[in-house]
C-alpha cells in the first residue's frame, strides 16, 4: 500500500488550492472536460503517454502528472474502477457525476495542471489515455 508522501501531500494541497482564486468557471470547466457530441476516442500510444506523463510542458504551473501520480500517488479508490464511473473531484468541482477516463485527464489539465484542455483528437489525449489504461491494470485500492 503506498504510503502518505510529500507528493500526495501536494496534490491534496494543489487540488483544493485551485478553488481560492477562481482561474475558471466551475460551468466551463464542466463542459471543457465533457466529450464533445459525436466524440470517438482515437488508439492511442501507450509510449508517448509515458513520455508526456513526466513532461512539465503540459502545465501552467511546473507540474507534471507525475509529480502527483507517480508510482500510483493521489488516486483514489475509484481508479480501481472501470470507466466511466465518478470521481470525487470531478463531482464536486466540475459537477460530473461520473466521467470517462479522457475527461478525467481533462479535468486534471484545467485542474492541478491550471493548463487547457487537449485537443479531444489529439494524440496526446490518447497517449495519455493508453499509458493510463495500463497504470489501471496494476492499481490495487487501499481498502
Ligand atoms: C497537483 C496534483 C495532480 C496533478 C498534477 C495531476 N493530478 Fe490527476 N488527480 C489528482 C487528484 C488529487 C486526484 C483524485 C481526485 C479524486 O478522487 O477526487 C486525481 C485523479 C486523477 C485520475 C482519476 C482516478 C480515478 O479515480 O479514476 C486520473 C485518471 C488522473 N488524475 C490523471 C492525471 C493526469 C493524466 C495528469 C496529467 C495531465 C494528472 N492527473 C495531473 C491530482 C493531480
Amino acid at each position: 500500500m503506498p504510503k502518505p508522501n510529500f507528493a500526495l501531500l501536494s496534490a491534496l494541497i494543489a487540488a483544493f488550492a485551485f478553488l481560492t482564486p477562481p482561474a475558471f468557471a466551475a460551468g466551463d470547466a464542466g463542459a471543457q472536460t465533457t466529450r464533445p457530441a459525436g466524440y470517438n476516442p482515437i488508439a492511442g500510444d501507450a509510449k508517448l503517454g509515458e513520455k508526456l506523463f513526466t513532461d512539465t510542458k503540459l502545465s501552467t504551473n511546473d507540474m507534471a502528472c507525475a509529480s502527483c501520480h507517480a508510482n500510483h500517488s493521489a488516486y483514489s479508490d475509484s481508479f480501481a474502477k472501470p470507466y466511466p464511473h465518478t470521481v470525487v473531484m470531478a463531482k464536486e468541482q466540475l459537477g460530473r457525476k461520473t466521467v470517462y477516463l479522457d475527461e478525467m485527464i481533462q479535468a486534471c489539465m484545467v485542474m492541478p495542471m491550471a493548463a487547457k484542455p487537449l485537443p479531444w483528437n489529439s494524440k496526446e489525449l490518447a497517449g495519455l489515455v493508453a499509458y493510463l489504461q495500463i497504470q489501471q491494470k496494476s492499481f490495487k485500492p487501499s481498502r
